[in-house]
């Protein structure tokens, strides 16, 4: 069988992990938010969480060795034998690089690099209507995607947050580091021949389907 390796680029709020996790359910494979994974390490209070916790919240990037560890660390889990879906990462040319390096030593194929175009205020309102939980990180959006109960998890019955570096200033923050660092892998991965951009405005079904058929 072979192993099924997928990066999810976009700008904030383009919906990587909602649409990420819909495929990664469809196939059968894990989804690795690297941003999930940081705020974690910051919940817990873990020595890389007090690093990267004021960066996150002023919407900057985690230091590369850090992230890249951590991603690293995670593929090499027992549940990413059939391969995984990658979300944020990799957001800098140093983290691609080392995404390239770790995929060969394992003969490891990356397949599609799945990037979702959507305009920036349609971001904008994607973002400041999100809520997620505190307990389970599952996301909703107030209007698109409402809990059935008022700032109560569908799934677990955790609390619902606004993301601290969902905050207008932050945001504004989020998109120059993106435009800066991370936009300049969309060239790279168009050159290797790995691009697949998807129309990310419409509905969340919509947005899949789309992906779905890119995909098959
Ligand atoms: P991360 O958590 O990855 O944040 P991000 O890239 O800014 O992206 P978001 O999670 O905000 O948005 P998304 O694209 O996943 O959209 P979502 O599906 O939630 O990273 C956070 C921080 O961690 C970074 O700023 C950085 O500090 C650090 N970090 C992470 N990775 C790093 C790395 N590799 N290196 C260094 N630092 C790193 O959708 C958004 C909202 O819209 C939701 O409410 C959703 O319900 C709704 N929605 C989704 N799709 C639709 C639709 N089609 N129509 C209507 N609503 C929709
Ligand atoms: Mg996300």
């Amino acid at each position: 069988m072979s192993i099924r390796v997928f990066v999810f680029l976009g700008p904030p709020g383009s919906g990587k992990g909602t649409q990420a996790k819909l495929l990664a359910q469809r196939l059968g494979i894990p989804h690795i938010s690297l941003g999930d994974i940081l705020r974690e390490e910051v919940r817990s209070g873990s020595e890389i969480g007090q690093k990267v916790k004021s960066l996150i919240e002023a919407g900057r990037l985690a230091p590369d060795e850090i992230t890249i560890a951590l991603a690293e660390k995670r593929i090499s889990r027992e549940d990413c034998q059939k391969g995984f879906i990658f979300d944020g990462f990799p957001r800098s040319q140093a983290q691609a690089e080392a995404l390239a390096q770790m995929l060969k030593r394992e003969n490891r194929n990356l397949e599609k690099v799945v990037y979702l175009e959507v305009d920036k205020e349609e971001v904008v309102n994607r973002l400041s209507n999100r809520r997620s939980c505190k307990k389970c990180g599952a996301v909703y959006h107030l209007v698109n995607n409402p809990p059935k109960e008022p700032e109560k998890c569908d799934l677990c019955g955790g609390e619902l947050y606004l993301r601290h570096d969902d905050e207008p200033e932050v945001i504004r923050t989020r998109f120059e580091v993106y435009e800066k660092e991370t936009l300049p892998l969309i060239e790279r991965y168009a050159q290797e021949g790995k691009l697949l951009k998807i129309d990310a405005s419409g509905t969340i079904d919509e947005v899949f389907s789309r992906l779905w058929e890119a995909l098959k």
